[in-house]
């Protein structure tokens, strides 16, 4: 018979995502509506708008993915939402609408962490994550590195004390003139420049834990000083550096705790550099590299729905799930 399907809601941030997926990762549809233009002259996420455009977004995005299916409900097994952290406002749209449908088509409500989905989008497709594992979160809004014994036990190594590598990305590619979403932007720039200035690597020498702040002032220090340098050869500088840092710890957590796998999530897992640095550290040790596929790096709903599904699978109801246990909660 056709596999069952959890459908999965991500309204956390500035993209509006609906999936369904079934336990074993396979993607049946996921339909997801990015805000880029809405926010584009605000050189941010501006939340009232955001929530806005959710609110205009996520009945039709739920339409479109259960049209992929014939509209057969019978084949949803449960729903899992976002629950956590992100924009209050937007948080509220996708909450809403889950415990509507659920209410509406008697399905179970799953709130869903968002740092656990994220960290679950490498078994997106096919199942890749080996445990023991070390996982490197490096998105927007978090940093965060961590061992996991199992799909469920996170242990918290090290996070930033200040900005994420993302936010990092952002502002400078903010202060060099290009748009948001920053990280991309900066990706194929830093192709086309020279490593030649020598940007701080914050804390690199010192255990698990992340700062980002620092290089992102020296950048601005740099542009103060020299208006007219080269751009791209501030984004090469500015990728090695932050790359440098990723790459330290990961080696140092790599070494001490002989993972069978290295998971490397959240949207900063989207840039080639990363993923090549990655792969590179892998080969050399020997350990299973599991990133995300690309086109789930980043925020969407697909990965929502597999961090339900390990809910379900332990046939734990919806309101005896326990706070994920990544120290930053929702
Ligand atoms: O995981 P995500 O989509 O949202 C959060 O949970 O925060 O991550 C968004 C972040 C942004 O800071 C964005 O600039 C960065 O991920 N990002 C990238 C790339 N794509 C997105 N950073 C570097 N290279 C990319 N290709
Ligand atoms: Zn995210």
């Amino acid at each position: 018979g056709q596999q069952d399907l959890i459908l999965g809601i991500e309204t956390s941030c500035d993209d509006t995502s609906v999936a369904l997926v079934a336990q074993d990762g396979t993607i049946a549809a996921c339909e997801t509506f990015n805000q880029f233009e809405i926010h584009a002259g605000y050189g941010g996420v501006f939340p009232e708008l955001a929530s806005r455009a959710h609110v205009q977004a996520i009945l039709p995005a739920v339409d479109k993915v259960m049209a992929a299916v014939d509209h057969d409900r019978s084949r949803i097994k449960a729903i899992g939402v976002t629950r956590g952290p992100g924009l209050i406002g937007s948080l509220l749209v996708g909450v809403n609408a889950g415990q509507a449908l659920g209410f509406a088509w008697d399905k179970p409500v799953y709130g869903i962490n968002h740092l656990r989905g994220h960290l679950r989008s490498p078994d997106l497709e096919e199942k890749r994550i080996e445990y023991p594992a070390v996982m490197l979160l490096v998105s927007g809004g978090h940093t965060l590195l961590a061992y996991l014994a199992n799909q469920s036990d996170v242990t918290l190594l090290g996070t930033t004390r200040d900005d994420s590598a993302g936010e990092s990305y952002d502002k400078v590619a903010r202060m060099i003139g290009l748009g948001m979403p920053g990280g991309p932007a900066i990706d194929k720039l830093a192709k086309t420049g020279k490593s030649v200035f020598d940007f701080p690597r914050p804390m690199m020498h010192q255990g698990y834990e992340f700062s980002f702040s620092g290089l992102k002032s020296s950048v601005a220090r740099l542009l103060e000083k020299e208006p007219d340098c080269a751009k791209e050869d501030i984004a090469t500088s500015f990728v090695d550096a932050c790359l440098d840092v990723l790459e330290k710890k990961l080696r140092r957590a790599v070494d001490e705790y002989q993972p069978k796998s290295l998971v490397v999530v959240g949207g900063v897992s989207a840039s080639p550099q990363l993923r090549a640095q990655v792969d590179a550290i892998c080969t050399e040790t020997g350990v299973k590299s599991c990133l995300p596929p690309l086109k789930w790096a980043t925020d969407n709903a697909a990965m929502i729905a597999l961090a339900a599904w390990d809910y379900v699978a332990k046939d734990l109801e919806p309101d005896t799930v326990p706070t994920p246990s990544l120290a930053v909660s929702a």
